[in-house]
């Protein structure tokens, strides 16, 4: 029997599922553009051009790869497993986000689109396709929700020094799903010369494939980096989720290695209850429609998307990428959720032990790493994926913990 009809690495199908999840739920108007990203997508995936071009900039623009690295004084403090660390959170702009940017925008390119649009929670998104539009000197429109213009000011200041746009979206609460929606609609309008650039492995076929084809640069890093370091895989690996796109990114090359643990890290917000304030859609969500894709979402009785609740930007999302509402239903992967106040705890443990100030979404995987590691022998391995740095996040942290910052 062919190896790869059993493996992992091949989904989607070609309706872009990932089992019952995923597939193209779009309009009309947007279907023929769709169909075309794919089409170029498919040719530029087995153009060694294209490649090129991609781990040139990757490497000279980027900064990859980025380190592995080895935590010792948290693993120490920790008693238990090694914690190693993958330093996303050194990419230039300061997040994984710039991987899967530059991907998306080389193709932008190569289909001769001239003005990108992008939507952005945390603001990472926005500052990574601002830079390389700044770069390749094209025009740029971030849709961000008003709520997180306030909360993410240092990001909005930064895009604008980048010559973007910021529209502030104010339908619903002001996050993530709003700006998501007011970008579809943007597309929709300008469809000859615009190309949108999704910032998670979310949306319609072929985006959650596409972006986490290029966010795995970093799962295959760190199996190269683990074998230099230990001379084995890891045996768990561990990242947190907001759509999902770092998580995929460190997941999908360990996916047919049956022997390592994967946990996908949701934000619990307030707790995972019946108030529904958390962003935990694999736990605390059903599956249902929203951006072009079938997945696990936070819906009231009659099918409204709610709002949800985190003190992350970043994961302030009510819904995950199909592929992993997938790994969740088959079980390869697990999911468990990490609170506000338990992921503020391990901001500042990280900050202590290891002179690392992380970002906030990082710190939920973090905070589930703080609970494992205890518990395992100290032969064993886990690798979580720092996949940004703490400079966004410091005012919020600073309210949170009732610091005054005049
Ligand atoms: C640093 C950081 N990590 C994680 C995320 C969540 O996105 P994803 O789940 O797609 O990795 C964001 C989103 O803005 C982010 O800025």
């Amino acid at each position: 029997m062919n190896e790869l009809v059993n493996s992992f690495m091949t989904g989607p199908d070609d309706k872009g599922r990932f089992g019952d999840f995923g597939g193209r739920f779009v309009s009309e108007t947007l279907m023929p553009l769709i169909l075309e990203l794919e089409e170029r997508y498919t040719y530029a995936k087995t153009d060694q051009s294209f490649w090129d071009e991609m781990h040139f900039l990757w490497k000279h623009y980027v900064g990859r790869p980025s380190p592995l690295y080895l935590a010792e004084r948290l693993t120490e403090r920790l008693g238990g497993a090694k914690v190693y660390m993958k330093r996303d959170e050194l990419n230039h702009t300061g997040a994984h986000k710039i991987n899967n940017v530059l991907g998306q925008i080389i193709l932008a390119r190569r289909m001769g689109k001239t003005r990108i649009i992008a939507e952005t929670g945390a603001g990472q998104h926005g500052v990574a396709t601002a830079t390389v539009c700044a770069k390749f000197g094209l025009k740029c429109v971030v849709y961000m929700g008003a709520h997180d213009v306030e909360r993410q000011q240092p990001n909005v200041f930064r895009m604008r020094l980048l010559g973007a746009e910021v529209v502030p979206v104010t339908s619903g609460r002001g996050t993530l799903k709003d700006a998501m929606n007011d970008a579809l609609r943007d597309w929709v309008t300008n469809v000859r010369d615009t190309f949108y650039c999704i910032g998670t492995v979310a949306g319609p076929h072929p985006y959650p494939a596409m972006v986490r084809d290029f966010q795995s640069i970093i799962g295959k890093e760190v199996r190269e980096q683990m074998h230099e370091a230990e001379g084995r895989l890891p045996d768990t690996v561990v990242a947190a989720i907001g759509g999902g796109s770092n998580a995929m990114g460190l997941f999908h090359p360990f996916l047919d290695d049956k022997e390592v643990r994967i946990i996908g890290v949701e934000a619990g917000g307030k707790g995972v209850n019946d108030r529904m304030e958390h962003c935990a859609s694999l736990t605390g969500g059903r599956p249902g429609v929203l951006h072009g894709n079938r997945t696990y979402l936070l819906q009231d009785d009659d099918g409204q998307i709610l709002e949800g609740f985190s003190i992350s930007a970043g994961l302030d999302y009510p819904g995950i990428g199909p592929e992993h509402a997938w790994l969740h239903e088959i079980g390869r992967a697990e999911y468990v959720a990490i609170t506000d106040a338990e992921a503020l705890e391990a901001f500042q443990l990280c900050c202590e032990t290891e002179g690392i100030i992380p970002a906030l979404e990082p710190s939920h995987a973090l905070a589930h790493v703080t609970k494992i590691a205890p518990e395992l022998p100290s032969d064993h391995i886990i690798c979580m994926n720092m996949c940004g740095r703490g400079d966004k996040d410091i005012f919020t942290v600073a309210k949170a913990l009732g610091h005054d910052m005049g």
